[in-house]
């Protein structure tokens, strides 16, 4: 039996909802195919945004999408994809498999698209290859609800309303993909950028996101809180789980064995340090100006499926990528005091995706279930809480057979999500509960082998289903099945 013990005394503070971001780029088949397929494709759609995948999301709740990358938005002229959309440029998207990007999704549609999803935008600006007029422009452009050029321009477009878009990225990857800059340049860039992002309306409040450091490149945060910290909101925090040894032998997505998983797993872990690292460093240069983390690119990272194009990310979604959604996820919950955002990269059939789909069809991932099964802790107040567990694997490599997360909502009710990571045996469970009482549990839980995983012909293979639950004078007992992910819904007394 291992403890649980789930203290409603102590939190370290509110979850916010933007910890279940996402990420969109213009990359293989993201956007065009798997969000967009315009108004006279066959496949049903909204204003050219597909209905199926559009509804997926939107059972998520996901709060915020990140667009248009990534290393496109350092290559991305906002202005391409504005206007009627035969008159649009078209451009060779250079970054991923030179493939022709006709910019038939824009500015306008983007903002249709988080519409239908009910999310706010999140806007990627071109620092790398772009100038701070046009970035300015961007902004005047989405937001200025009076007359301007820009706003003109928006108008003649078709939209008279500003969409106040209120989150802003200045550059992504300045350090690699956006500009290969040292941080000390990009900070002073970062500087200059943000004077010209502009606020139009006396309630609008820009959110601004610098670039952030590449994995434990911990001389990047502190560069660029110490010296841009009064000019930016948060600053951001790639990493990303490969399991494989370099950028050439990243892994099967599919097959791996037992020792692959749990290597895979550990790091995933290795998320904790980081976030905790980099936190301790914007603590300690922000001043008196709170800065948060946005950990807005992380998730699993293998070798496409074979016979796809290399350029395109395409992946498929095991339960190993469930694990490492749920570990990731129960450490930004847990540190939701720096965290304030974060974006699995991507949405839709590149990387760690909720979503896949070949033609009409799409199907819903193992990772999409758990961003289902974790959706109630979005705005929820973070709970203390800790496991008595075994570790598992390898000496140097070694990861809890449990990790857990909580939070509770304003009604009192309590969501406890848990991971079992051990690939071969249950474990019965016995959560104590400390300064809350409940009258009722409810359980789900998400299972299978390490590789199983959702096809076009069986799209429904792996999915969560009830698991049961037995309240006691102190709390609740479970038995969780090897490699799992289970929710437990605590109803308050
Ligand atoms: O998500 C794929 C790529 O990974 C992004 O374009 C880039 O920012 C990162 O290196």
């Amino acid at each position: 039996m291992s403890y649980l013990i789930l203290n409603a005394n102590r939190s370290v503070g509110t979850i916010h909802k933007n910890i279940y971001g996402q990420f969109s780029e213009h990359l293989g088949r993201c956007i065009y195919q798997g969000l967009y397929v315009g108004p006279d494709s066959p496949i049903l759609n909204r204003n050219g945004m597909r209905t199926d995948v559009v509804d997926a999301l939107k059972a998520l709740h996901l709060p915020v999408l990140r667009w248009p990358g990534g290393c496109f938005a350092d290559t991305y002229h906002w202005q391409d994809g504005i206007g009627p959309q035969s008159g649009r440029k078209t451009i060779v998207n250079t970054n991923w498999g030179g493939v022709t990007e006709d910019n038939s999704f824009g500015t306008h549609e983007f903002m249709e698209l988080c519409r239908q999803i009910g999310c706010e935008p999140y806007l990627s600006g071109n620092v790398g290859s772009g100038t701070v007029q046009e970035f300015s422009d961007w902004v005047e452009y989405c937001n200025m609800p009076g007359t301007s050029p820009m706003a003109s321009l928006r108008r003649r477009n078709g939209r008279e309303e500003p969409w106040n878009v209120r989150y802003w990225g200045i550059g992504n990857e300045a350090w690699g993909c956006g500009g290969n800059m040292r941080a000390e340049y990009y900070a002073d860039l970062c500087r200059q950028y943000s004077t010209y992002l502009r606020s139009y309306a006396p309630d609008q409040k820009l959110f601004r996101i610098a670039s952030g450091a590449n994995v434990d490149d911990y001389h990047w945060t502190e560069t660029v809180v110490e010296r841009a910290g009064r000019q930016i909101d948060a600053v951001s925090l790639h990493y990303y789980t490969v399991p494989g040894p370099d950028g050439q032998h990243k892994g099967s997505a599919t097959r791996f064995t037992p020792a692959e998983y749990y290597h895979t797993l550990h790091k995933a872990l290795f998320m904790e340090e980081l976030v905790e690292n980099h936190s301790r460093i914007i603590r300690r240069y922000q001043g008196d100006r709170k800065i948060g983390l946005a950990v807005d690119e992380w998730g699993t990272w293998y070798d496409v499926e074979p016979g796809t194009n290399p350029g395109f990310l395409y992946q498929q979604n095991t339960m190993r990528d469930a694990l490492v959604a749920a570990v990731n996820l129960n450490i930004f919950n847990n540190h939701c005091d720096t965290v304030w955002m974060a974006n699995i990269a991507q949405v839709v059939n590149v990387l760690q995706a909720m979503v896949l789909t070949e033609g009409d069809r799409m199907l819903t991932t193992p990772t999409y279930h758990v961003f289902e099964m974790y959706k109630g802790h979005q705005n929820a107040r973070q709970l203390e809480s800790y496991a008595e567990t075994t570790l598992l694997g390898q000496e140097e490599e070694q990861v809890p057979e449990l990790h857990l997360s909580a939070s509770q909502q304003q009604d009192g009710s309590i969501l406890l999500t848990v991971a079992n990571l051990n690939d071969a045996r249950p474990v019965p469970l016995h959560c104590l509960l400390a300064g809350a009482r409940a009258a009722r549990v409810e359980g789900r839980v998400l299972t299978g082998r390490p590789d199983a995983h959702n096809t076009f012909d069986a799209p429904a293979r792996v999915a969560p289903r009830p698991l049961d639950a037995a309240l006691t004078e102190d709390g609740f007992t479970a038995t969780l099945p090897p490699c799992s992910v289970a929710a437990f819904t605590l109803l308050p007394a």
